[in-house]
C-alpha cells in the first residue's frame, strides 16, 4: 500500500507549498488535501481551527499517511501544538504532523542583517502570536513586527490579485508594516495564498528588503528532517504520485488550482472529512 505524504490547508493555498516540495523531492507520493468547503480559517477561532484541523490530520491518516505537513500557516499556528502533544499520541505514535511555521522561523537567521523581521499573516496568524514567540526562541534578539493582511485572501480567491484594485490593500500593508518598524530588512509572507500576490507586494516594497519564499524554506526542511530521520524517510512510498481531494466541488478546485500550481492539469475528487474518526 501506498504511504504518501499528506499536505493539507484550508484550501488552495497549500498548492503552493506542494508545487515547491514536489520540485525539491519529486519521487515521494503526496496527497493534497484542501477543506474548500470551511475556507478561509484566517478569521476563525481556536477551537473551530482545531477542530478543523484535526479532522483533516484523521482523514489523512485514513489515506495511509505516515507524515503530514500542515501548509496551512493559519492551521499551523491555531492547531499543530495541541494535535501533537495532545492526539497524535493516541492517534499512532509512530507517525508525524509538521507545519510551517518552525521551518520558515528556522531559515530566517541566515537571511536578515539588521535583525529586525517583518510577518504578514491572517487575522488569526497574527493574532496567535506564533511566529514572534517560535523567532524570539531561536534568536531571542531580533525584533518582529506583525501586520494582518485580512483582505489579502479575499482577493486572492475572487481572482483578483494581479488586478490594479489589489493595489491599495497590499501597498496598505506594505507601508503599515515598515512604519511600524524601518529597519526591517526581511518579510515572511506567512500565509499560503501570497505568493500569489508576489509581484504586488514587490512592487510596493524598497529594493533592499527580501520577501522569503515559505515553499521553498518548507521544502528544505522536509529534506532536512526526511535525512534526519530515516525511519520516516523509509516509510514513504515512492511512485512519483499525486492525488488531490477537496471538500468542496470537484470542478471548482480544477479551475481554482491552476493559479496556485503551475505543475500541471489537476484533477480532484470532493470528500467528506467531517465524520473522521
Ligand atoms: N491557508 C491560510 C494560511 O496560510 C490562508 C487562507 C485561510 O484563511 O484559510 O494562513
Amino acid at each position: 500500500m501506498n504511504a504518501p505524504i499528506g499536505i493539507f490547508d484550508s484550501g488552495y493555498g497549500g498548492l503552493t507549498i506542494l508545487e515547491k516540495i514536489r520540485k525539491r523531492l519529486p519521487e515521494y507520493d503526496y496527497v493534497y488535501l484542501g477543506d474548500n468547503a470551511r475556507t478561509p480559517y484566517g478569521n476563525r477561532s481556536f477551537e473551530i481551527v482545531y477542530e478543523f484541523t484535526l479532522q483533516a490530520v484523521k482523514w489523512l491518516f485514513k489515506q495511509n499517511c505516515p507524515l503530514i505537513i500542515i501548509a496551512c500557516n493559519t492551521a499551523s499556528a491555531k492547531a499543530l501544538r495541541t494535535i501533537q502533544q495532545k492526539d497524535l499520541p493516541q492517534l499512532d505514535p509512530q507517525r508525524r504532523v509538521l507545519g510551517v511555521i518552525r521551518p520558515t522561523v528556522e531559515n530566517i537567521g541566515q537571511i536578515t542583517h539588521t535583525r529586525h523581521i517583518g510577518i504578514l499573516g491572517t487575522s488569526g496568524t497574527v493574532s496567535s502570536g506564533s511566529y514572534p514567540i517560535e523567532i524570539k526562541k531561536l534568536y531571542p534578539d531580533f525584533i518582529v513586527e506583525s501586520e494582518a493582511c485580512p483582505m489579502w485572501v479575499p482577493l486572492v480567491e475572487n481572482n483578483e490579485y494581479d488586478k490594479p484594485g489589489a493595489d491599495y490593500f497590499v501597498q496598505q500593508h506594505i507601508n503599515n508594516i515598515l512604519a511600524k518598524d524601518p529597519l526591517i530588512d526581511t518579510i515572511v509572507p506567512a500565509c499560503t495564498h501570497y505568493p500569489l500576490l508576489k509581484k504586488k507586494i514587490y512592487a510596493f516594497l524598497p529594493k533592499s528588503i527580501k520577501l522569503v519564499s515559505q515553499g521553498k524554506l518548507v521544502a528544505k526542511s522536509l529534506e532536512n528532517y526526511l535525512h534526519r530521520h530515516p525511519e520516516m524517510e523509509t516509510r514513504c512510498s515512492k511512485n512519483a504520485a499525486c492525488r488531490f481531494y477537496t471538500t468542496e466541488s470537484e470542478l471548482k478546485f480544477a479551475t481554482m488550482a491552476s493559479l496556485f500550481f503551475k505543475e500541471k492539469k489537476v484533477v480532484a475528487e470532493r470528500i467528506n472529512i467531517e465524520d473522521a474518526k
